[in-house]
Formats: C-alpha cells, sequence, structure tokens
C-alpha cells in the first residue's frame, strides 16, 4: 500500500547521494508519465487524490495501468513493465489468465447474480475446507468484510468486547481493526502494553478502545495480556507472517503457544490470511506453519482478479451463523461471476503442484537480491516466502513494529521503488509492501527485475 508509514531508520548509506538520486529518478519518472498526468488532472477533479482508493495514490502521480497480459503490464503512456506489485497481491495466477476468462466468459452469458446461492459456492467451499482445514465458509466481496465478519463472530461466540490485534498491522478499514495500524514512535505507548491509536478519524473513541495491540513474536507479552484482561477478549486478529511492514516471518514457536494461550484463555484465534492464503501454500499460512486458528478470513488471490473474500470456521461457530445469532450478510456473497473465477483459480490455476514452482522462482530472486546486497555493501536483508518477498533496508532482520519504525530506512526504500519503476519493473509502491510472484514468472523477467535492482545499488553506493 502507498502509505506514508514513518520508517525512520537511516543507513550509513549517504544521505546526500539519496536525495540527489531520488530527486533525478523522480524527475525521470515525471518526465516519462506526461499521460498519467493528464489522468491525474483529470481524475482529481472527481475522485479524492484521483484515485478509487486512497492506497492507489503515489508520488508525483500514480501510474494509471492500460492492460495487463501474464507479467506485462502497460500504461496509458505506452510503456511496458514487469509487474512485481500484481495488485497488492492478487494476480498470483498472472494477468488476463485464460483458464480464469474462459471461465468467467461463460458465466457471464449464464447471469451473473441472482442472490440465490449457485453451484460456484458449493465448489469453492469444499475447495477451502480442503486447503486450510476449517470445515465451514461464508463469503463476502473483500479483505475489509472478511475480517469484519471474524470480529463480529469471535465476539458472537464469546460474548465478549475486546479485540486484540498485532502492532503495526493492517486488516482493512473497519473500525475494530483501524487501531494501531501504523502509529507512529512518540504514539507507541510501553511495548509490552501499547496504547490503542486510531489509524485517522472517524472512528469512536468508545470502538477504538475496545481494540488492544501486541507486539508481533513475543508470546509473552500476549500471556501478559491475556491475563489483565481475563474473561474480557474475544478474538485475537493476527497476520501468521506480517506482510504489510515488509515480511516479517513468526519466530519458531510462536504461532504454536499463541495458539495454546488463545485456547486457555477461551479467546478465538483469528489468522488474517488476505495476504498469505493461496500465495504461500497451498493452504496458505495454516498450511505452511501447521497452526490451526479458529477463524480465517481469505480475500485477493482466491479470487483470481475479481472482488471477492471468504471466512472459514469452525462446525460451532458456523452454527452461530447458521441459527442466526450472528447475522452474516451480503448481496453479492458468492456472487456467480466471482465464484466462477474462484473456482477456476483454486481448481485450474493455482493447483497444489505449483506452489513449488513459485517458492523456486521466489527463492532464486531472493538470493540473486541476496547476492547484489552482499557485493555492494548495503544495509538490506531479503526475505519472503511463497509467492511473497522483498529487500528489507535494515541492517538486521525486524522481528515487530518497532523494530520496522526504527531500523527501515524508508529513503533508501523509496529510491530503490522509483529505479524499479524507471527500470520497467511494475512495483508495490509504499516502504512497507513486498513483491508477489504469479505463475507466469520466468527466468527472464527474474533477470529484468535484478538489473533493476543493480543499477540502484551500484549509484547508490558509488561515490
Ligand atoms: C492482511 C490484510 N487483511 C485485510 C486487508 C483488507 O483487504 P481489502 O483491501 O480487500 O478490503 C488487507 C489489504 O491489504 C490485508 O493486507
Amino acid at each position: 500500500m502507498s502509505v506514508e508509514t514513518t520508517a525512520a531508520g537511516q543507513s550509513a548509506i549517504d544521505r546526500e547521494r539519496i536525495s540527489q538520486l531520488t530527486e533525478r529518478e523522480m524527475a525521470r519518472l515525471t518526465e516519462r508519465t506526461p499521460a498519467s498526468k493528464d489522468r491525474y488532472e483529470r481524475a482529481v477533479k472527481v475522485m479524492p487524490g484521483g484515485v478509487p482508493s486512497s492506497f492507489q495514490e503515489n508520488d508525483p502521480w500514480p501510474v494509471y495501468i492500460e492492460r495487463g497480459q501474464g507479467t506485462a503490464v502497460w500504461d496509458v503512456d505506452g510503456y511496458q513493465y514487469v509487474d512485481f506489485h500484481n495488485g497488492f497481491g492478487v494476480m498470483c495466477i498472472g494477468h488476463a489468465n485464460p483458464t480464469v476468462g474462459t471461465a468467467v466468459k461463460a458465466r457471464v452469458d449464464l447471469g451473473t447474480h441472482f442472490a440465490a446461492p449457485t453451484d460456484g459456492s458449493i465448489v469453492v467451499a469444499e475447495e477451502l475446507t480442503r486447503r486450510f482445514g476449517l470445515p465451514q465458509w461464508r463469503f463476502t466481496n473483500s479483505g475489509t468484510e472478511s475480517t469484519m465478519d471474524a470480529v463480529h463472530l469471535a465476539r458472537g461466540a464469546t460474548g465478549r468486547d475486546m479485540i486484540l490485534k498485532i502492532e503495526g498491522s493492517y486488516h482493512g478499514h473497519h473500525d475494530a481493526v483501524m487501531v494501531s495500524v501504523y502509529p507512529e514512535l512518540e504514539e507507541l505507548g510501553d511495548r509490552n502494553d501499547p496504547d490503542s491509536v486510531p489509524y485517522g478519524a472517524g472512528y469512536p473513541r468508545a470502538l477504538t478502545d475496545l481494540t488492544r495491540a501486541v507486539p508481533f513474536n513475543d508470546a509473552d507479552a500476549l500471556e501478559a495480556v491475556l491475563s489483565k484482561l481475563e474473561g474480557q477478549v474475544a478474538g485475537l486478529i493476527m497476520e501468521p507472517a506480517m506482510m504489510n511492514i515488509n515480511v516479517i516471518p513468526p519466530v519458531p514457536g510462536y504461532l504454536e503457544r499463541v495458539r495454546e494461550l488463545t485456547a486457555a484463555h477461551g479467546v478465538k484465534l483469528i489468522f488474517d490470511e488476505v495476504k498469505t492464503g493461496a500465495t504461500i501454500a497451498y493452504g496458505g499460512a495454516t498450511q505452511r506453519f501447521g497452526v490451526q486458528p479458529d477463524l480465517i478470513t481469505l480475500a485477493k488471490a482466491v479470487c483470481g482478479g475479481y472482488p471477492g473474500g471468504a471466512i472459514g470456521m469452525t462446525e460451532e461457530t458456523a452454527e452461530l451463523v447458521a441459527s442466526g445469532k450472528v447475522h452474516q450478510y451480503g448481496t453479492f456473497n458468492g456472487n456467480p461471476l466471482v465464484m466462477a473465477a474462484a473456482q477456476a483459480t483454486l481448481t485450474e490455476v493455482l493447483t497444489e503442484d505449483v506452489y513449488a514452482g513459485l517458492e523456486q522462482t521466489n527463492e532464486r530472486l531472493k538470493a540473486a537480491c541476496q547476492e547484489v546486497v552482499d557485493r555492494y555493501g548495503l544495509p538490506a536483508y531479503t526475505e519472503g516466502m511463497g509467492a511473497k518477498g522483498c529487500v528489507i533496508f535494515a541492517a538486521e532482520p525486524l522481528r515487530e513494529y518497532r523494530d520496522y519504525l526504527s531500523k527501515v530506512d524508508g529513503e533508501l526504500s523509496t529510491l530503490a521503488w522509483l529505479y524499479h519503476m524507471n527500470h520497467g519493473i511494475f512495483m508495490t509502491p509504499g516502504v512497507e509492501e513486498e513483491w508477489t510472484l504469479s505463475i507466469a514468472h520466468s527466468d527472464d523477467d527474474i533477470d529484468h527485475y535484478m538489473a533493476a535492482f543493480e543499477a540502484f545499488a551500484r549509484d547508490v553506493t558509488s561515490s
């Protein structure tokens, strides 16, 4: 996401050099994208910031895209890029995937919406059950709706109000989770009992106060908060591997202890797999890390480029929905077009056998980036898993949000993004983001990425 995070680390790289190169590369991007500028000037008159979602804002303006095919995208100025952004991690199937396209086109001719169940939703729910190990599923239209419903279910199941989340995590834009998303250093409060910081305006303080943050990768801190709030916490919502402050994997044993502690305190464990589901393993983080939560939230890659999401739950929780105790609604839930896309994506494209290939391509890209980091002495390291990865501009590995804030060199990261864009790599904007590979990425695409990254490394370290 392109958000103003306050990653404020400063590496040993010469600040003057970073600043000169940033100015030069920003001027290049500006010169290359006059048609985007025109679109922006039109768009800003009718959409705040000239974009449909604030995460699409960018400096000097967003690069407006015309079309995509496989790993290629073309902007409105006619430039071709290799896409590593992939729509914030959605397009793991590659752009204009013919299998998904055929399934969706066939569905179009049969009617696209009835607000009555169709076969597609049964097939997709069966497939999600197989992949993620939870027996019951409902559908939504986005990751935000999935996490909102999961919070309702945790509260409905426990009769408690309080929600715990991980400091520095994003779970969509509803009231319960727009808390301690990207707080600034001076807002954080005590690490073991952080302040609840609203992410922008528009959220009643009373609701913000019902969500408390805990640090990632620290089960002792979680245990202390659960003991302090005994009997009050409905659920803990978390990404099993953090993917909105670069990629931070769980330390060994952490997720297992989180599972034990939440169970012991009667707290529902919600794995937000909006980013990890269908991208880091056949059965997402749940399968990859071998820890079974009570609820799983999905969206992004599972619907192959269409706006859908899903929530997985236990039989016990499903009974709350089936009995009407907790209301889970939506006119477009299980929309036949989205289900056709999800069915083709999950059963024909992102099948079990493709994950080894994604992992292999990712390992190759990570290793090549690490080799350049080492050769040029950059204060950085590579991290990632499955289809996801990034170069993190910090001299030592991050374990939690406070590390991200204090150790990541945000200016260096922004400069790397500019180099990618100016060298034909469409890269996720924002210091906090990562790349997502698709099944279409080839060795040539990786070589192209590396040429851009090496140009950056060479220029920024040469005196
Ligand atoms: C982990 C996570 N959860 C939830 C969401 C919200 O998903 P959506 O943008 O589809 O509402 C996001 C979006 O980036 C996310 O990264």
